[in-house]
């Protein structure tokens, strides 16, 4: 059951619209030290239940079959916030030993990154992006209703410190909120040599309030950046990179936008998601998932549960619909599934 499938012969991760998902996202879990106002109410959401979510072991059988079988080739671990899970070295370092050796990822908010960067990077962390929204003290406060804007910005002097570069800062701008703070974002994040990306609020929130009006598009974000900045196309391609980017003032440094609502992406998606209790979901806006926990927990051999995790691409839709009138919101938030 356990034999590893030959390196090169993985049958890819291809859905019907000519995509080929080679970029993993795995939720180690739904809870989060934070409460952001775009994501959950102040009393927090029902955590999932302990049983229901994968355990690490589970975790790396899963990730071994992604790698090994079905052509992934990078992970990227969230949450939730992925750093209470107590374990996350001991997956990263457990993960670093798959072959071909994935690109290794955490997208984290940053508290408690001071102490474990160092660690993560010696186990073999390859990057980090840590969400920052605001430089205010107490503008964090009401953004996140916790006070420690102070920890996570000893969290990215910690992993600029452990050596992982680029450090990514991760920034959604809300109207009325911290719509002011696109260009003292900026001046921080190039003042430290961090990489800075602007992120549309998309309807993820577990409180259904998400408004078009309340978002702040990426034109405006790029209008309030030139206010201040010369922006520049980046020469660099874009890929199947979500951000576009651009130099700033010439470069070296740069800055990234990224236009989930206003302009979409969805046609060279190359991303597919684990939740922390074993749902493949094909998309962020997925409205049904593929149960591989239950899978595992019932016997499936690796090869059945990369057949299933195959045949829970083909349900995967063109784009999100965020702009259709029929689009109805995942039941799933932001903080359940991974960003
Ligand atoms: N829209 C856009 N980005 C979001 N994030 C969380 N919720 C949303 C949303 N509704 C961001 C976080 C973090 C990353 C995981 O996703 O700020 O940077
Ligand atoms: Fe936590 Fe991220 Fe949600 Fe904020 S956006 S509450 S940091 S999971």
């Amino acid at each position: 059951m356990h034999a590893p499938a030959a390196v090169g012969t993985a049958l890819p991760l291809a859905d019907r619209h000519g995509r080929v998902a080679t970029d993993l996202r795995v939720s180690l879990t739904d809870r989060c030290n934070l409460r952001c106002s775009y994501c959950m109410p102040a009393e927090g959401v029902p955590w999932l239940p302990g049983p229901q979510l994968l355990d690490d072991q589970e975790i790396l059988r899963l990730l071994r079959v992604a790698v090994e079988r079905l052509g992934i080739t990078e992970i990227r671990f969230t949450g939730g916030e992925p750093l209470l899970r107590p374990t996350l070295v001991e997956l990263v370092r457990t993960a670093a030993t798959l072959r071909p050796r994935p690109q290794l990822g955490l997208t984290t908010n940053g508290i408690g990154l001071e102490m474990s960067a160092g660690a993560l990077a010696s186990a073999g962390l390859d990057r980090v992006n840590v969400s920052l929204d605001t430089l205010d003290p107490e503008r964090f406060v009401r953004l996140t209703r916790r006070d420690r804007l102070a920890e996570v910005l000893a969290g990215l002097a910690g992993v600029r410190a452990a050596g992982l570069a680029p450090v990514k800062i991760n920034s959604v701008l809300l109207h009325g909120v911290n719509d002011d703070e696109a260009v003292p974002l900026l001046e921080y994040a190039v003042e430290h040599g961090y990489e800075l990306r602007f992120i549309e609020q998309m309807p993820l929130d577990a409180q259904h309030a998400w408004s078009r009006s309340r978002m702040v598009s990426a034109e405006e974000i790029l209008g309030r950046l030139a206010e201040r900045f010369t922006l520049s196309r980046d020469p660099v391609a874009r890929g199947t990179a979500p951000a576009e980017t651009w130099l700033v003032d010439g470069g070296p440094a740069r800055v990234g936008v990224i236009a989930s609502v206003t302009r979409p992406f969805c046609g060279t998606c190359d991303r597919v998601r684990l939740t922390a209790d074993g749902q493949v979901r094909n998309c962020l806006f997925a409205r049904e998932e593929s149960d591989l926990r239950g899978a595992l927990r019932a016997g499936a051999t690796d090869v059945e549960l990369a057949e299933q995790w195959r045949a829970a691409m083909l349900g995967k839709l063109p784009g999100h619909g965020i702009n259709d009138p029929t689009f109805l919101q995942p039941d799933r938030p932001m903080s359940a599934i991974g960003g």
